[in-house]
């Protein structure tokens, strides 16, 4: 992985915070208390509130984006008895791949290695669902040159940053091919496809990538959706693709195992919307009348933040959309144990989903209900590589110590 690379995934140029100091410390232990209540999550009752964010990894098996034994235990070392834990985000279709050694959901063999991270998750009494994505525009034609072009909402290109070709090369983003009217139910198919191999694969629910502007978030937001037809323009058009697939996820999952992951105000992957209060109430009251599972959401706080500093100017989005969706609700972003339990108590979410801070403490819940210190996490061994960085961060031994810190 090279460092370009890093830079290229805004997602991860936060820098790392200082590791908590509060080793078993009685006042952190009784603040994270909420954090371990049980929550009835759709269909699923979990045991505590910690959650594996969505993190994408890219060490799938070459060639096939086929998921692996090193993943299945990358997987089984996160999971807890009743905690929930999301997939990387896992393409439903070779078009809707964005970067190398990225995992599918699509074919035979994606679906079998799958069944061996499931199966290692379930053996420990936890819970997963598979995020769904098509990465549209962020797509590069070498990924796929048999499909050629990228595909969008409309024909613009993101303006910042850079595509990734199948040799891990970081270029210019191509202009994309705008979806015709007629291509948008094969879409839509191919998520049906996806989710029925989620099924297939013993997955215990989905959840829509429809944040970070990849191609459901391109549908939403009018800063890159200039569509004239029923897909484009008012509200209730730019959320029709959106709607239509979490409609056919429930038609194979039933709605108490389909959860959305939403990124209001995001600006990641190059998006923008001139009004996303409204946009993203529409949207999230009508997934409220479809009782999903769960609605996660993306703080913009920490989206893109190069240096590390969250953006306290940034709107709360849990606390904006609360009322719009009454069924659960995770935020992600920036958290640790006390603001996370903050955000409990105060009602303005019901779950955490931590990200960075997972990656490098397999067994977060823990650390987090002990008051323990935190391993710190290495940014270069993000994306791609071995189990360095991936599977060797120490666990707290038996007696809850830290059995190493870097
Ligand atoms: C290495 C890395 C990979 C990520 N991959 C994904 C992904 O596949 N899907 C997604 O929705 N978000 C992804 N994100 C965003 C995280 O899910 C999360 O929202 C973000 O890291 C902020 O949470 P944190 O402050 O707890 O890390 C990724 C972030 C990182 C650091």
């Amino acid at each position: 992985m090279t460092e370009s690379m890093t830079e290229l995934m805004t997602e991860s140029t936060l820098a790392p915070a200082p590791a908590t100091s509060d080793n078993a410390n009685h006042h952190a232990r009784l603040h994270n208390a909420p954090l371990f209540e049980p929550l009835a999550l759709g269909d699923l009752t979990l045991a505590h509130r910690v959650v594996l964010a969505p993190l994408t990894r890219l060490r799938s098996t070459q060639p096939g984006d086929v998921p692996n034994t090193l993943n299945a235990t990358y997987y089984a070392q996160r999971a807890t008895p009743g905690g929930l834990l999301i997939t990387e985000a896992t393409q439903i279709s070779l078009e809707g791949k964005g970067y190398p050694a990225a995992p599918g959901i699509y074919t035979e063999e994606q679906v079998e290695g799958w069944r061996t991270v499931t199966d290692a998750v379930h053996a420990k009494g936890g819970y997963l669902f598979a995020q769904l994505w098509h990465v549209g525009r962020i797509s590069h034609s070498s990924l796929h040159p048999e499909i050629g072009l990228p595909v969008s909402a409309s024909a613009i290109a993101p303006a910042e940053g850079k595509a990734l070709t199948a040799a891990f090369q970081p270029v210019d983003f191509e202009t994309p091919r705008a979806l015709t009217l007629n291509e948008l139910p094969r879409i839509v198919a191919d998520y049906t496809h996806a989710a029925r191999c989620a099924q297939a694969a013993g997955f215990d629910g989905v959840e829509l990538h429809a944040a970070n502007g990849y191609l459901i978030d391109q549908f939403l937001e009018d800063g890159v959706n200039h569509r004239t037809d029923a897909y484009g323009g008012s509200i209730e058009n730019r959320s029709r693709l959106l709607l239509e697939v979490i409609d056919a996820l429930i038609a194979v999952w039933g709605a108490g195992r389909v959860g959305i992951r939403l990124s209001p105000w995001g600006k990641f992957n190059s998006m923008s919307d001139s009004n996303p209060l409204p946009l993203f109430t529409y949207v999230l009251q009508q997934l409220a009348v479809r009782s999903i599972a769960y609605a996660h959401l993306v703080e913009p706080r920490a989206n893109g933040g190069a240096d590390g500093n969250l953006d306290a100017s940034a709107p709360d989005a849990a606390a904006s959309f609360r009322k719009a969706f009454p069924g659960a609700l995770i935020s992600a972003g920036g958290y640790l144990g006390e603001t996370a339990s903050q955000a409990v108590s105060s009602g303005h979410a019901d779950a955490i989903a931590f990200g960075r801070w997972f990656i490098s403490n397999p067994d977060l819940p823990r650390r987090l209900q002990l008051g323990a210190t935190l391993n710190r996490y290495d940014r270069s061994t993000f994306y791609g590589g071995t189990e360095k960085g991936y599977t060797d961060y120490p666990a707290l031994d038996e007696s809850g110590a830290a059995t190493a810190n870097e």
